[in-house]
């Protein structure tokens, strides 16, 4: 199964009831197992998760923390965009290499990357001078 696929088909159990609007996503870790995740929303709206938040912390459970490549979908008019928060969850585990596929359940798509998704991200070189 297509890491898009795995993403298509873990969108079916987002948990939606304010938004009704259902994202899946599909990673896939450095030992090439794919983990899945879709959007947990809550009656406390900030409370509520990405899909990539979720396939993030599935992978993490598992023991990997690096990904080499991502897959998000939803019924919108355009491949949805993962959000600001995303962006820089996906930068932590990936870098800027890292191929991103957003779709539509249309058959859209749009290839693109961890770095050109969040350009001039914040990193740990950053923090160089802490130490
Ligand atoms: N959402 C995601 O799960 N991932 C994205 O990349 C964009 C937005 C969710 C959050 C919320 O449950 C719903 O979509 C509407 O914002």
């Amino acid at each position: 199964m297509s890491l898009l696929d795995a993403a298509r088909e873990v969108r079916e159990m987002a948990y939606v009831p304010y938004s009704r609007f259902k994202v899946g996503a599909a990673i896939r870790g450095a030992s090439g197992a794919v983990y899945r995740g879709c959007n947990v929303e809550n009656v406390a709206y900030p409370e509520g998760t990405c899909a990539e938040a979720g396939a993030i912390a599935a992978m993490v459970a598992a023991g990997e923390t690096e990904l080499i490549e991502v897959a998000v979908i939803a019924d919108s008019p355009s491949p949805v965009p993962p959000c600001g928060g995303c962006r820089q969850k996906l930068a932590e585990f990936g870098n800027g290499h890292t191929p991103v596929l957003l779709a539509t359940i249309d058959g859209a798509t749009l290839a693109t990357t961890v770095g050109e998704l969040l350009p001039g991200r914040f990193d740990a070189g950053h923090m160089a001078k802490a130490e």
